[in-house]
């Protein structure tokens, strides 16, 4: 039995099952995942791998999980939020194309490839004046850890299926995160402008997994769409909104932020650039911010359209200026009353993990010296 936390390193993971790293890697490739030495591993990655290893898994709870759980907010402090909507799905099924037609501007004209490869985060008003904010994720198989991120801090899961394809891997693999999630979805069958779509052969494939939409007496919303001529588009968002109205989402804005970082990179000139979702409280210029190893106050905010803000309220995603590095995507970030509690917390981060590489280090050690005996 293995006992080990989420979201560990594939190197971390090597030494804890006393394998070298290659290894973990190659055993990976057989199974047609592509992995790096520093990439974060899911709970099915882990899972899988740690069973070629012979090992069954049990996760426990993180360092991570313990800082940041949270003190319960006083009901009365709780006002209600905006839903986070992620929106999955197999490579190519039209997932950036219904967000492009949901916010009237274009992302897949600027993706190279037309191939998703990060998480996109969009703050959208409808028509009917509702705010949703978006997480659009990549289909393509490489990115499972990005996609079970995704679903972690989402409130409902679309689920895209191109209706002139079928049930793909990826199709599954989203579902299976959102149940694993405990996240409600909906299917978008898309991409019904296509002459040889086929929208009853998805919903007959989804009974086929046990997933009856309602339309069929099952318990699962679904809307045909097309995101190309945005046919059945107001639909889809009716049924988010009153998915999320069954959910009652609400948060307490009024104390320091919480969230979870979507994304950050080094930026010339800028310096890094973190994407976040605010998730409770709010986050203000100048406030002290801790994402895994990382602190600072905020200096600047912005929009994904890049407009300056001041503040962001819980349901909110902003680009941040003022850490001192770049946390991994999935991080939660923070905010402290003092810059000594923020720096204290991130050097012993730092520590844990210069004591995992070091452990790391040690076993690879071994391992030659085993090679070479
Ligand atoms: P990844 O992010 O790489 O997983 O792909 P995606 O799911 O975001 O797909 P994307 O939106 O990039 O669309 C893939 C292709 O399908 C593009 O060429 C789109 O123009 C096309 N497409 C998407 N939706 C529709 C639709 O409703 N109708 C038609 N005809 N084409 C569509
Ligand atoms: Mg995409």
């Amino acid at each position: 039995l293995l006992k080990v936390t989420e979201f560990i390193s594939a190197n971390d993971l090597a030494a804890l099952l006393d394998v070298s790293v290659n290894q973990i890697i190659s055993t990976c490739m057989s199974l047609g995942m592509f992995v790096s030495i520093n990439q974060r591993l899911d709970a099915e990655a882990i899972t899988i791998i740690a069973d070629e290893f012979g090992y069954d898994v049990e996760f426990t709870k993180s360092i991570e999980d313990e800082i940041v759980e949270e003190v319960e907010d006083d009901p009365e402090d709780l006002v209600e939020r905006a839903p986070i909507v992620t929106i999955m799905g197999h490579v190519d099924h039209g997932k950036t194309s219904l967000l492009d037609y949901i916010r009237t501007s274009k992302v897949t004209a600027d993706e190279a490839g037309g191939i998703t490869q990060h998480i996109g985060a969009y703050d959208v008003t409808t028509k009917t004046g509702h705010k949703i904010a978006f997480l659009d994720t990549p289909g393509h198989e490489a990115f499972t850890a990005m996609r079970a991120r995704g679903a972690k801090i989402t409130d409902v899961a679309i689920i895209v299926i191109a209706a002139d394809d079928s049930i793909m891997p990826q199709t599954k693999e989203a579902i299976n995160h959102a149940q694993v999630a405990g996240v409600p979805m909906i299917f978008a069958i898309n991409k019904i402008d296509k002459p040889n779509a086929n929208p009853n052969k998805i919903k007959e494939e989804l009974a086929n997994m046990n997933l009856l939409i309602e339309e069929w007496g099952g318990k699962y919303q679904s809307q045909e769409l097309s995101a190309k001529t945005g046919e059945g588009v107001d639909d889809l968002l009716e049924k988010v909104l009153l998915e999320a109205e069954v959910l009652e989402l609400k948060a307490n804005p009024d104390k320091n932020a919480v969230g979870t970082v979507i994304e950050a990179s080094l930026d010339k000139g800028r310096g890094y650039v973190t994407t976040i979702m605010v998730q409770s409280g709010t986050l203000n210029i100048g406030d002290i911010t801790l994402a895994g190893k990382h602190y600072g106050r905020v200096k600047a905010m912005f929009d994904h359209k890049g407009k300056k803000l001041k503040t962001a309220g819980p349901s909110t995603p902003v680009q941040l200026l003022g850490l001192s590095g770049a946390p991994q995507a999935g991080d939660i970030i923070k905010v402290y009353d003092t810059e000594r509690e923020a720096r204290e917390i991130a050097n012993s981060r730092e520590q844990i993990q210069r004591e995992q590489s070091l452990r790391t280090k040690k076993h690879i050690t071994l391992d030659e010296i085993g090679r070479r005996l």
